[in-house]
């Protein structure tokens, strides 16, 4: 399979390492507005650099967009269209109405790069809690340096961003609580901390309602010090994932180098939509998106829970 990259950003040298990982996938073109990023990524893995998406069509059968927000539903619209299958990175989009045009015009086509489900750490976890009985307390506590000097403008932009944190590495916290705890989300209340003169949160805590009355405690938080742990209490032992680990009451079950596991997320990811297996259902990464929209409207009216 012939992949194209729109976006030769931060994230899209992952994808290239892990695709060059998966035999039968090929990086053949790169897409940048800026004809540097797309030469240099290009130049590492021997592929055409191109202007924009509709000049690397022709050279891809999957296509992934590795760009801003508020990019995410026009070029997959239009990859879609153009008869290509889509990765578009997470968050699906930076409304749930815009994911849903999405899902009622590429459905079929449209892959969503929640890849945080694929972290060996986290699907041990998955297969690990049946064996603990019900879940009582589930927290995760995460962060992401959101104001190092080098993030792009378009990070503080809440019209391309969509938001601050909570957008950008909170869809990732959600999805993991209601795929580990194998609920829907009823609601979400929560707080986010906009710094003086910004336009998007650099923190946020929330609370997901979930179906059958469990609640995900998540804390978001804005620092150069990485922090990764959920912590997820059941009825016959405490489960604890951190960025390369998986612990159960204290034993470690797992324990993997977090960078090189990282881009295996990417690589089993790529390898799951070769196979046609599931990845992030489109409902699932719709829900993320729902899950934000919700926080924020909760912030904005004084913490209660807000329906999705
Ligand atoms: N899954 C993950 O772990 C993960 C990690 C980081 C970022 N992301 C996601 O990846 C996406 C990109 O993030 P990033 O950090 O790589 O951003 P970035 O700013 O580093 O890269 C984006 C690139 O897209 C280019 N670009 C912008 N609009 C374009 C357009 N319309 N056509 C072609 N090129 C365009 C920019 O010039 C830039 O080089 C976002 O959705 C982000 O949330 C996911």
């Amino acid at each position: 399979m012939r992949l194209g990259i729109v976006g030769a950003g931060e994230v899209a040298g992952r994808h290239a390492a892990a695709a060059a990982q998966v035999p039968g996938l090929t990086l053949t073109a790169v897409a940048d507005r800026d004809p540097a990023r797309a030469a240099a990524l290009a130049g590492r893995h021997g592929a055409r650099a191109v202007a924009g998406l509709d000049d690397l069509l022709d050279d891809a059968d999957l296509v992934v967009l590795a760009v801003p927000h508020a990019d995410h539903e026009d070029l997959a619209l239009r990859a879609a269209a153009a008869g290509r299958q889509v990765l578009v990175e997470k968050p699906m989009a930076t409304t749930a109405a815009a994911c849903d045009r999405m899902i009622a015009a590429a459905g079929d086509r449209l892959h969503v790069g929640q890849q945080g489900r694929f972290f060996a750490q986290v699907r041990a976890a998955r297969d690990e809690l049946p064996a603990l009985g019900a879940p009582l307390l589930y927290v995760e506590r995460r962060s992401t340096d959101y104001r190092r000097p080098d993030r792009p403008a378009w990070f503080t932009d809440r019209g391309r961003a969509g938001g601050g944190i909570a957008m950008l590495v909170g869809v990732h916290s959600i999805d993991r609580a209601a795929w580990l705890l194998g609920a829907a989300i009823d609601a979400v209340a929560g707080t986010v901390a906009v710094p003086a003169g910004w336009t998007v949160e650099t923190a946020a805590a929330a609370t997901l309602h979930l179906a059958g009355g469990l609640q995900a405690h998540l804390t978001l938080l804005d620092t150069p010090e990485f922090f990764h742990e959920t912590t997820i209490v059941c009825e016959r032992g405490t489960l604890s994932i951190g960025p390369g680990s998986l612990s159960v009451d204290g034993r470690r079950v797992l324990s993997v180098d977090g960078d090189a596991e990282y881009t295996a997320s990417f690589r089993r990811q790529y390898q799951a939509i070769l196979r046609g297996e599931p990845t992030a259902t489109l409902a699932e990464a719709r829900q993320a998106v729902a899950a934000v929209e919700a926080l924020y409207r909760s912030a904005a009216t004084g913490g209660h829970p807000v329906p999705l």
